[in-house]
């Protein structure tokens, strides 16, 4: 979480209910930074301790999102296994019509190049999918694939046109997956 970028600092979420879902030794560390870079906790974002990977995970994920629902899934696929990633999907094909998902991914071809051995042993990277196969999980849960994007097309569709510099990993891709109505 970048605070910058987070729905802490962008005006157009402060009317949105906000979920955030992370590890409890992770929430920890980004609460801690919260209360030092703002002065008062925002209202509109509610905490929801959360592994993929315990048995409990698709459960505590379906108790957030009521009505039309954006989950963003930036950067996790990777560190869980294709179970964990599973649960996203499936909370995400459950949700109401109009809702999106959002969900980086590494293809496989990135995450079996030699020269990120060294990043796959350090961060402990345990999925990937080509593309073709994400669109058809996507499907697989009721969710239909709205578009595919690399990291050139990212900055040029995306950051770009908002007036954002950041940098993003130059192999992970994005997938944006709707609930049709
Ligand atoms: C590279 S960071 C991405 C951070 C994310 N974009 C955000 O805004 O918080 C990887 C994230 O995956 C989370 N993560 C790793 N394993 C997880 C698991 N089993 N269940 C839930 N989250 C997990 C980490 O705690 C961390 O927040």
């Amino acid at each position: 979480m970048c605070i910058r970028d987070s729905p802490y600092r962008m005006p157009e979420m402060a009317a949105a209910e906000v979920w955030e879902f992370d590890l409890a030794s992770t929430q920890a560390v980004k609460k801690a930074a919260l209360a030092r870079a703002l002065p008062a906790a925002p209202a509109h974002v509610t905490y929801v301790p959360l592994d993929l990977t315990a048995p409990d995970a698709a459960d505590v994920l379906a108790r957030a999102g009521t009505g039309r629902t954006l989950l963003i899934c930036e950067a996790v696929t990777m560190y869980v296994d294709a179970a964990a990633v599973g649960r996203v999907l499936a909370c995400a094909g459950a949700l109401a019509a109009g809702s999106r998902l959002i969900l980086t991914y590494l293809p496989r071809a990135e995450a079996d190049r030699s020269a990120n051995r060294g990043w796959s042993r350090r961060l402990g990277w345990r999925s990937a999918y080509d593309p073709a196969e994400i669109a058809d999980r996507l499907r697989e849960h009721g969710l239909t694939p709205l578009s595919d994007l690399g990291a050139d097309e990212h900055q040029a569709r995306l950051l770009r046109p908002a007036g954002r510099r950041l940098a993003v990993f130059p192999g992970e891709r994005i997938v944006i997956g709707a609930v049709e109505g």
